[in-house]
């Protein structure tokens, strides 16, 4: 495969490239930035952070999780393009070292490259930032004071440059290759190619964000075998709305839903605030979260607490499924080989949602489990309930049993400690690493009780709990 993008500012044409290959290892490797570092390899640890640029604008994102297919096309700057040409040090970076944030400095590449594109794009949230990139010695505080002393400095010349130019779409034009490291890779610019593509290879591996597929590579030693690269399909990455539904393109990465969510549904948009880290939301796709089918992953639930449903698409025949009948065991799903997800529809506004995430960190971490509650009432009498958990269950599942127990009733403590035992009879969880069976049935119900405690304004979160 032939791969063009520009590296720290410099254009770089890679011909016979294995498109499979970790952009990591092509830093480190190949192009001998090994300021770039390996940590965990698998997007928790944020030292492989890297800036990438392309027509969505300028984003950090873990080079550990990215492949050389999902970077044509694109500007990246490592640690070493922070500076500027005339070797002055990007603020940031000067700020690291006038604020003492830096010990060891094995996650200081990594964190540098995190303030710097928040830096760029104007973030100040931090926190919000830095959870992604994990330091063991300096600790946070002088990394804080080094951004925010940064954060009014002009954002120098040479960044801004780059986020101007027009990158455009990737430079195969959507062409099948055979390529070397793997039987054959297409990127199709469009969901209609992208359907044609598939149609003729059901069996390859498509391949979104990666922040799944990379894993596969990275931990489990695996060969994809053929595959098919999405972020091509520009028109599978918009939200629009109409008739009161949001029509959400499979391709929508979680920093943009999060953006997009804020007004329409802000539980939602809370919960994509604890999914992974900048870096992972930055390429992770919705339509990747759905279709890895993990019982523990976060937006699932609450989509089915939403009634939301997928278009799927297999050549140019669509069909529309109810999320909830999408599951159909561990692992499995309704979806015929060639078949891909295009789209999720879910009502644009929804008030009675409420929905929370239970892990062990509040940043960063997968859900032990995660509770979505969407109830509507009349004069105080409880008319629909759509509520389902992830980690629950093999699937993300609805709580039937326990809905059923609340619909037609008051909406009171009397109610829901009645309707709460129910969740019993909805399900059977598992202990694992993560928690145990009794623990997860227990927190389920706790979330049941928390939603009406928080409608009737008392205080629910320990958050918020003053000493
Ligand atoms: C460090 C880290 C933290 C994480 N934290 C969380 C978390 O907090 N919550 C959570 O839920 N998940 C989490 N994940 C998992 C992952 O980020 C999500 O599942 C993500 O949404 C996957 O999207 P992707 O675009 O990267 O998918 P990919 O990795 O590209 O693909 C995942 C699967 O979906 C398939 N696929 C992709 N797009 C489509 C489509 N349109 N149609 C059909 N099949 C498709 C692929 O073939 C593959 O089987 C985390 C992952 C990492 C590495
Ligand atoms: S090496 Fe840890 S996030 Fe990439
Ligand atoms: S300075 Fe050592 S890990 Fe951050």
């Amino acid at each position: 495969m032939d791969i063009t993008f520009l590296l720290n500012g410099e254009t770089r044409h890679l011909t016979d490239a294995d498109p499979t290959a970790s952009l990591l290892d092509w830093l480190r490797d190949s192009a001998g930035l090994r300021g770039t570092k390996e940590g965990c390899n698998e997007g928790d640890c944020g030292a492989c952070t890297v800036l990438l640029t392309d027509a969505a604008g300028a984003r950090a994102v873990n080079a550990c999780l990215l492949m050389l297919g999902q970077i044509d096309g694109c500007a990246l700057r490592t640690v070493e393009g922070l500076a500027a040409p005339d070797g002055s040090l990007h603020p940031v970076q000067q700020a690291l070292i006038d604020h003492h944030g830096s010990q060891c400095g094995f996650c200081t590449p990594g964190i540098a490259v995190s303030l710097a594109a928040a830096h760029l794009t104007g973030c100040r949230d931090h926190d919000d930032i830095l959870a992604g990139n994990l330091c063991r010695c300096t600790g946070y505080a002088p990394i804080i004071r080094a951004a925010k002393a940064a954060q009014a400095a002009p954002v120098p010349a040479h960044l801004l440059t780059e986020t101007a130019r027009d990158l455009g779409k990737p430079s195969s034009g959507g062409r099948g290759q055979t390529a070397p490291g793997t039987a054959f890779a297409a990127w199709p610019d469009s969901a209609d190619a992208l359907a044609a593509a598939f149609l003729a290879r059901p069996d390859a591996t498509l391949i979104a964000g990666a922040t799944d597929v990379a894993l596969w590579q990275t931990k489990a030693l695996r060969d994809l075998g053929d595959v098919i690269f999405l972020n091509g399909c520009k028109d599978m990455q918009s939200i629009s709305q109409a008739a009161g539904e949001l029509r959400i393109g499979a391709g929508v990465t979680m920093s943009a839903l999060r953006r997009a969510l804020e007004n329409h549904h802000p539980a939602f948009a809370a919960l994509l605030r604890r999914f992974a880290s900048e870096q992972v939301r930055n390429a992770a796709t919705i339509g990747g979260n759905i279709a890895n089918g993990s019982p523990i992953a976060d937006t699932p639930p609450v989509l089915i607490a939403l009634g939301a449903r997928l278009t799927l698409r297999r050549g140019t025949a669509r069909r529309d499924i109810a999320l909830q009948d999408f599951y159909l065991g561990y692992r499995q799903q309704d979806r015929a080989p060639g078949e891909f997800i295009e789209a999720i529809t879910t009502p644009a506004s929804a008030p009675g949602l409420r929905v929370w995430k239970l892990s062990k960190r509040f940043d960063q971490d997968i859900s032990a489990v995660c509770g979505a509650f969407n109830l509507t009432c009349d004069a105080g009498v409880i008319t629909a309930a759509r509520v389902a958990f992830g980690g629950m269950a093999a699937t993300p599942k609805r709580a039937t049993a326990f809905e059923a127990a609340l619909i037609g009733q008051a909406f009171t403590e009397a109610t829901f400690q009645v309707a709460i035992p129910a969740l019993a009879d909805d399900f059977q969880p598992i202990s694992d690493m993560r928690a145990s069976a009794d623990y997860r049935l227990r927190a389920a119900q706790g979330m049941a009780l928390r939603y009406l405690h928080e409608a009737q304004g008392l205080p629910v979160s320990v958050l918020e709990v003053a000493p």
